[in-house]
């Protein structure tokens, strides 16, 4: 038996409110930020996804007490005892974000036995940016057959280059250095939103940490954190996927508890196509245009067009008046969508592994797919609600990683989306499938 998503065409149908889960990649670091700690942390609107419980399971296996109360979205962290600094391999290829244990197993034990996290299809991901650094802060790294041991005697207060501001390698080397003795800066840091919750966290445990125009961090050593509670930020991410839902159908929709300073560019860019977008304090009204004009976008690093949000907005351009240029500049291969896109009549041609041009079409038609991530699982979801007939995406270890019931959700808003299980024989297997890297 398999799982997929099963999706009739929804158009005409979304419309309602529907609320928010944690973000993703603000709850995965806060946890491994826990680590500093001794003594038990709680964290509130913790998203019930793939990715949080693989990382429950890698603090787990480090010594570290964690109960997750899913009916109130609870975590319960305790690292009082943390004992053991080595992350195997099979937990590093399956979840990137497990690289973020090593600055506060650096801080906290002086030393960490990893291996690469290892790439994925939309790139190579290596963690040259974080390696330099930690090596600038007196950490030396030993690598044998693709093991990395790390190790140091004490963490030195640094200044800090990063040569593209790497959210990973700004979270692992900010957590390192909230126990080092002295002054850290951090210059050319990444300051997407998830990485300010990650900041609020740590300040709330007691550490010294400010932001210098333009992105520059700079963080005083303390002796000692101490363990909080904290209510993780809700996902801008999901947030974005549920408008494009809307605007691929005609709906209209209002999400709540969002601050529409995490999506600016996007919801420019939704509004230039035509739709209409109003927002007050944490509440962004939606309503789409009957006719979407296509508009081109480049992603980049907050707060430039989310690299997370590209696959969703593609298939907007997709079903828009006009013809639309979108350039992928955080990854080198993360248009992979495109090719399950035009098994369902989208007009799309890949210049480049980083450049597509889209050409506007009336109608998608529902077909057999594969998502090879995260954010192409939401994509092709999405092209399912707007496109004739039923579309089947399989794949849905992504959908389930980066989302807590976002089918649900969906529903909630009128969507005909299901996770079914079907004989894997029934499954129509496409040839040109890429690498499907879990
Ligand atoms: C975080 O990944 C997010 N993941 C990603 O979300 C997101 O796409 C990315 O930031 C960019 O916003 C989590 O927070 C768990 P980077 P991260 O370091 O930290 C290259 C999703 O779908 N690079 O900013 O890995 C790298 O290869 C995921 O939720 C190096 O070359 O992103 C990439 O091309 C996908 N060397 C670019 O920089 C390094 O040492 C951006 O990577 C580190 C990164």
């Amino acid at each position: 038996m398999e799982e997929i998503i099963l999706v009739e065409s929804s158009r005409d149908n979304i419309s309602g409110e529907v609320s928010l889960s944690g973000a993703k990649n603000a709850v995965l670091v806060i946890m491994a930020s826990l680590l500093l700690v001794k003594g038990k942390s709680t964290l509130k609107n913790v998203p019930d996804s793939a990715d949080v419980e693989q990382m429950i399971k890698l603090l787990t296996s480090l010594g570290v007490i964690v109960f997750f109360n899913k009916t109130i979205n609870t975590l319960q962290i305790d690292a009082t005892n943390l004992e053991s600094y080595s992350v195997d391999h099979v937990t590093m290829r399956k979840m990137r974000a497990s690289v973020l244990v090593m600055g506060p197993l650096l801080a906290r034990l002086g030393r960490i036995n990893l291996t690469y996290p290892g790439g994925c299809v939309i790139g190579a991901r290596p963690i040259d940016y974080h390696i330099k650094n930690f090596k600038r802060m007196g950490v030396a790294i030993h690598e044998e057959d693709g093991l990395l041991t790390a190790t140091t005697s004490g963490l030195k207060a640094q200044r800090l280059i990063l040569e593209y501001p790497s959210v990973g390698a700004t979270e692992n080397l900010l957590m390192a250095a909230t126990l080092a003795q002295g002054v850290t800066q951090i210059v050319n840091a990444a300051i997407e939103p998830e990485v300010l919750d990650l900041i609020a966290a740590l300040k709330q445990m007691g550490a010294k940490i400010d932001i210098i125009s333009p992105a520059t961090i700079v963080i005083t050593g303390v002796d000692q954190l101490n363990p909080i509670i904290h209510t993780v930020m809700n996902d801008r991410l999901e947030a974005g996927t549920l408008l494009l839902a809307a605007a691929v159908t005609g709906g209209e929709i209002v999400i709540r508890n969002m601050s529409s300073d995490h999506l600016d560019v996007f919801l420019f860019k939704l509004e230039e196509m035509g739709h209409i977008v109003k927002t007050y304090d944490d509440i962004i009204a939606f309503k789409a245009t009957k006719y979407p004009r296509a508009v081109s976008f480049k992603t980049a690093p907050f707060p430039g067009f989310p690299t997370d949000l590209q696959a969703p907005m593609m298939v907007a351009q997709c079903l828009a008046e006009g013809t639309s240029v979108i350039e992928e500049s955080v990854y080198e291969n993360r248009l992979v969508h495109a090719l399950e896109l035009q098994k369902m009549g989208a007009q799309i041609k890949l210049e480049s592994s980083t450049r597509a041009i889209i050409t506007g079409v009336n109608e998608l038609y529902g077909a057999d797919v594969i998502a090879t991530d995260i954010r192409a699982s939401a994509a092709l979801v999405i092209a399912g609600l707007a496109a004739q007939g039923t579309t089947q995406i399989s794949g849905v270890n992504h959908f389930r990683r980066g989302y807590d019931g976002f089918d649900g959700k969906l529903r909630q808003l009128g969507a005909k989306v299901n996770i079914i299980q079907i004989n894997s024989a029934n499954l129509v297997v496409n040839k040109k499938r890429p690498e499907d890297i879990i």
